[in-house]
Formats: structure tokens, C-alpha cells, sequence
């Protein structure tokens, strides 16, 4: 079997944005310590919402949609990776209507989880054995004490559903146009400092 290698997940609806910045960024940390990583945008996966069948609640704790869509090929790279990190920005102080499908379409492992005794000891025991995750949220506006609860909150419940481990959360106001993230020193600094630390993550998979 191939070696695991960190995955980046672009969660903005536009390709070429700030997202895209950060994870060059990210790739150029990565490359101080030769690392790689495979880099994804929600953009080209199609995924369906989640219809409230509640089919998903009982054994084989299967989405009646997975033949439909690229919610298992998703999960595939979540599965594969050594370590994740999610890079997104704030939408009406939300995550993007994109990565909340996908999250919304991991109900069935909500579910598998509730129900299963060993998940429930990894949860409690064996919490270092979890695949790390870093953030990385940003958004436009300048100011706003709350302009990232939502996004944590959710992003909280999703990584406890995918049975990862929080490693680290980076923040940033005021980045709106194509290009803004990249004038700002500090936070290029601070997303190549998570590159090295993505790949570290992994490794000690
Ligand atoms: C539909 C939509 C809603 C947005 N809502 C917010 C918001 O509530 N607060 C905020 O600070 N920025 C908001 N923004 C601005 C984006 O977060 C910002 O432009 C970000 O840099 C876009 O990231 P990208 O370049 O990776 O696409 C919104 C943008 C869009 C398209």
C-alpha cells in the first residue's frame, strides 16, 4: 500500500481565491520538510443533500444517495489521508453551503458511531490514536467577536463525527478580495508554519 499523505480540502465555491492562496502557502511549508499532499476543492464533487430519510439511522448505516453522488469518494480521501486540514471561508457567518452538504451527508457515521461500542472507547481511551485536523477560517469583514462560532461549532460536531482530533484552529478577518490573503505577512508566515506541522501530523499517523 502507498504511503498516506496529508490531505487539504478547499471549501470556497470559488477556485482561484484566497483558498487557494493559503493552500500554496500550506504546500510551500510542506515543502521545507519534503512533504506533499493532495489537494481538493468541494467544488468539483457532487454531492447531494441529505434528505431526512433517517434510513441511515439503523444497521448497515448506509446513505441511500451514496450510488448517486461522490459523498463515498470523498470520505475515501478522508480515509486515506495521514492528516486533514480544512480551509474555508465565512459565508453569512457560516461554512459554505458546499462543505455543509458534505457534513450534512456524514450523518450516517453520526449514527454508526452512536451505535457502536468500540467507536465509543476510541472516543474516550484512545483519543492520541486520531487523525489529526487543523482549520483554517477566514472571512471579510474587519471586525465581528462571532463571525467564526458558527463555522467551529459545526466543524466541531463533523470532526468528532470523522473520528479526527483538533489539532490547531487559525483565524483571520479582513480578507475579501483575490489577492488579500497574500498581503498579509503575518498570516502567510503562520499557513507555511502549518504546512510543516500537516506534514509532521501525518507522519506520526
Ligand atoms: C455568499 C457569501 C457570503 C459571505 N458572507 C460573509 C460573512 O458573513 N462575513 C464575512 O466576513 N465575509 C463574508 N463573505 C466574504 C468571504 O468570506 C471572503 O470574500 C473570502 O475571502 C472568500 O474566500 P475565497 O477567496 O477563498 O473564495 C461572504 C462571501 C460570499 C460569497
Amino acid at each position: 500500500m502507498s504511503k498516506k499523505i496529508p490531505l487539504i480540502v478547499l471549501c470556497s465555491h470559488r477556485k482561484h481565491g484566497n483558498s487557494k492562496s493559503a493552500c500554496e502557502k500550506i504546500l510551500q511549508g510542506m515543502q521545507k520538510v519534503n512533504g506533499d499532499a493532495t489537494v481538493v476543492s468541494v467544488c468539483d464533487y457532487s454531492i447531494e443533500h441529505c434528505i431526512a430519510c433517517n434510513k441511515c439511522a439503523v444497521e448497515p448505516f448506509v446513505c441511500v444517495l451514496n450510488k448517486n453522488d461522490d459523498m463515498p469518494k470523498f470520505l475515501q480521501l478522508i480515509e486515506n489521508a495521514s492528516a486533514i486540514v480544512f480551509l474555508s471561508p465565512i459565508y453569512f457567518y457560516a461554512l459554505p453551503a458546499r462543505i455543509k452538504a458534505i457534513m450534512d451527508r456524514s450523518q450516517p457515521l453520526w449514527h454508526k458511531a452512536r451505535n457502536s461500542t468500540e467507536y465509543k472507547k476510541t472516543e474516550h481511551e484512545n483519543i492520541e490514536q486520531k487523525k489529526a485536523v487543523f482549520t483554517f477560517l477566514y472571512g471579510g469583514q474587519e471586525h465581528g467577536k462571532k463571525l467564526f462560532e458558527g463555522a467551529k461549532l459545526s466543524l466541531h460536531c463533523f470532526y468528532n463525527t470523522l473520528n479526527l482530533s483538533l489539532k490547531d484552529t487559525i483565524l483571520a478577518y479582513g480578507i475579501d478580495n483575490f489577492d488579500d490573503l497574500l498581503k498579509c505577512e503575518d498570516l502567510t508566515e503562520q499557513l507555511i508554519s502549518l504546512g510543516e506541522r500537516l506534514w509532521q501530523a501525518g507522519e506520526c499517523e
